[in-house]
């Protein structure tokens, strides 16, 4: 299984910081955003990453990354997303990378406290399809939200995009499964009304062949891409860390890469 990180858009709501760098390079907490979904796909054994990105500083990801080696990173790629028109429009971008691989999907401001191993490992036996994983939050008007049915244990009935009102609070996080088919469904979708092409439809194509799983995700999620949640995130993981065992000690192959040990 192979990474891709996407880390496009404009990053407009994160005016006037985003005028100078990427929203993805700005720092939570100790670290550049983007650090926390690297160490998310490697600590689920994944180490081949495509970073998606785009705008006036795509540049400044080279200067960082490199070419991933100090981080642990096998093989690193990258690719530009021209404008914002979407995150299925930037996971177009991704199929030459993929090469008929399954992926896993994770956007570029989505941190989380543990890990998705057990997620990762249940994909890769799944013959095919997709896999989101779900998180209770208190604010489900801001994301993408689960219907879920009465079974035992719920299954989704329905992804929909930022519900004025809220069949649940499980929203679909940032982190996604994809064989793939995932290209043949994206070359369908149509702008939405924000005009960009939509994950959620992504989603719920795979829905309605029925082919999509789903696994509530243990410990804490955040998006990063607001004021609120930026200081949100950056509070986090100076309380309590982040993808548990963070510290990239699977690349113990140059210098230290960060000035001090976590609290
Ligand atoms: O964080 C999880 C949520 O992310 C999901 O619950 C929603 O279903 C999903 O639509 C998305 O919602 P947002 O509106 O918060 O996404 P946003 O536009 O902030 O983009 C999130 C990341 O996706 C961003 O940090 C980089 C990447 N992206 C986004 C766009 C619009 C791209 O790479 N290219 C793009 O054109």
């Amino acid at each position: 299984m192979k990474g891709v990180i996407l880390a496009g858009g404009l990053g407009t709501r994160l005016r006037p910081l985003t005028l100078v760098t990427n929203k993805h390079l700005l720092p939570v907490y100790d670290r550049p955003m983007i650090y926390y979904p690297i160490q998310c796909l490697l600590n689920a054994g994944i180490r081949d990453i495509l970073v998606v990105t785009g705008g006036e500083h795509a540049g400044d990801f080279l200067k960082l990354l490199k070419n991933g080696k100090q981080l642990g990173i096998r093989h690193l790629e990258y690719a530009y997303q021209e404008g914002e028109g979407g995150i299925a429009e930037a996971l177009k971008l991704a199929e030459e990378f993929a090469d008929r691989d399954k992926l896993c999907v994770i956007l570029g401001d989505n941190i989380i406290e543990k890990d998705i191993k057990k997620a990762a490992g249940d994909f890769f036996t799944q013959p095919s399809g997709a896999k989101v994983i779900l998180k209770e939050v208190d604010d489900p008007q801001r994301f993408g939200v689960a219907r879920m049915d009465g079974h035992d244990p719920p299954r989704i009935v329905e992804i929909i995009e930022k519900p004025a009102d809220p069949p649940g609070n499980l929203a679909v996080t940032g982190i996604y499964f994809y064989d793939a088919g995932v290209f043949r469904i994206c070359e369908t979708l149509k702008p939405s009304g924000r005009g960009e092409l939509e994950i959620t439809d992504v989603n719920n194509a795979y829905l309605a062949r029925g082919d999509l799983t789903s696994e509530i995700l243990d410990g804490w999620w955040t998006d990063a891409g607001t004021f609120e949640s930026l200081f949100r995130a950056s509070t986090l993981v100076a309380r309590g860390g982040a993808n548990s065992g963070f510290g990239f000690e699977a690349a113990s192959d140059g210098a230290p890469l960060f000035a001090g040990e976590r609290p």
